[in-house]
């Protein structure tokens, strides 16, 4: 749990309500979170996902592991404790976008169960739909795609700590929804997305 450092701070609620947020936008805020190796396919599913729902007119953006690393994150690298922080620090600014209305599509490895629950949690506290999806590919598949050439590097030893390589991968236990993206398509991955979305209410115009 990371430390509350400052002081003399105090919540300030605001005018507006979150009801009057998602008529606005007519939608749900959500959080869908995508989880697997590198190279599972986790930012191709969620990208197409963000396609099909910006052309059917939902407010949808997706937050991106490697380009959240290029900002927000740059200051951080693979320990776990970095990891840790990649994944609290973004599960707080997903559930910022959810209480907007916006559908954050979240693409990171995220390879601790206790971070992502983490990241959950806050989503329930605050009423907010968390929707994991465990892209789930085998290391073997994985690395035969390795479109980065970082599993090549890995297994040189070039690189140290990488997922699945010589770093851990906890596989979620009970996540939303399980993908087989060693054998299912892109468009049939994206497919179960959004029928599961479907299916818990989120394209509910109410
Ligand atoms: S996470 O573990 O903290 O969730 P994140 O999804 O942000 O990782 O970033 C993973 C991406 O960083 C990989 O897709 C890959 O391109 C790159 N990368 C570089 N070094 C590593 C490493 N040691 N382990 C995993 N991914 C790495």
């Amino acid at each position: 749990m990371t430390k509350q450092v400052a002081t003399n701070i105090t919540w300030h609620e605001g005018e507006t309500s979150r009801a009057e947020r998602q008529k606005n936008l007519g939608q749900k805020g959500a959080t869908v979170w995508f989880t697997g190796l590198s190279a599972s396919g986790k930012s191709t599913i969620a990208m197409a996902l963000e396609q099909v729902l910006i052309q059917r007119g939902f407010h949808a953006y997706c937050l991106d592991g490697d380009n959240v690393r290029h900002g927000l994150n740059k200051n951080l690298g693979f320990s776990a404790e970095d990891r840790a922080e990649n994944i609290r620090r973004i599960g707080e600014v997903s559930k910022l976008f959810a209480d907007s209305g916006l559908i954050a599509l979240n693409s990171f490895i995220s390879p601790y169960t206790a971070d992502r629950d983490q990241a959950r949690k806050i989503h329930s506290d605050a009423e907010l739909a968390f929707i994991e999806v465990f892209v789930d590919c085998s290391l073997e598949e994985a690395e035969n795609r390795d479109p980065k050439g970082l599993y090549k590097k890995a297994r040189a030893g070039e690189i140290k700590g990488f997922t699945g390589i010589d770093d851990p991968y906890e596989a979620p236990p009970n996540p939303e929804l399980h993908l087989h993206t060693d054998q299912q398509s892109i468009e049939e991955s994206v497919q179960a997305v959004l029928d599961c979305l479907e299916q818990r209410g989120l394209f509910k115009k109410d």
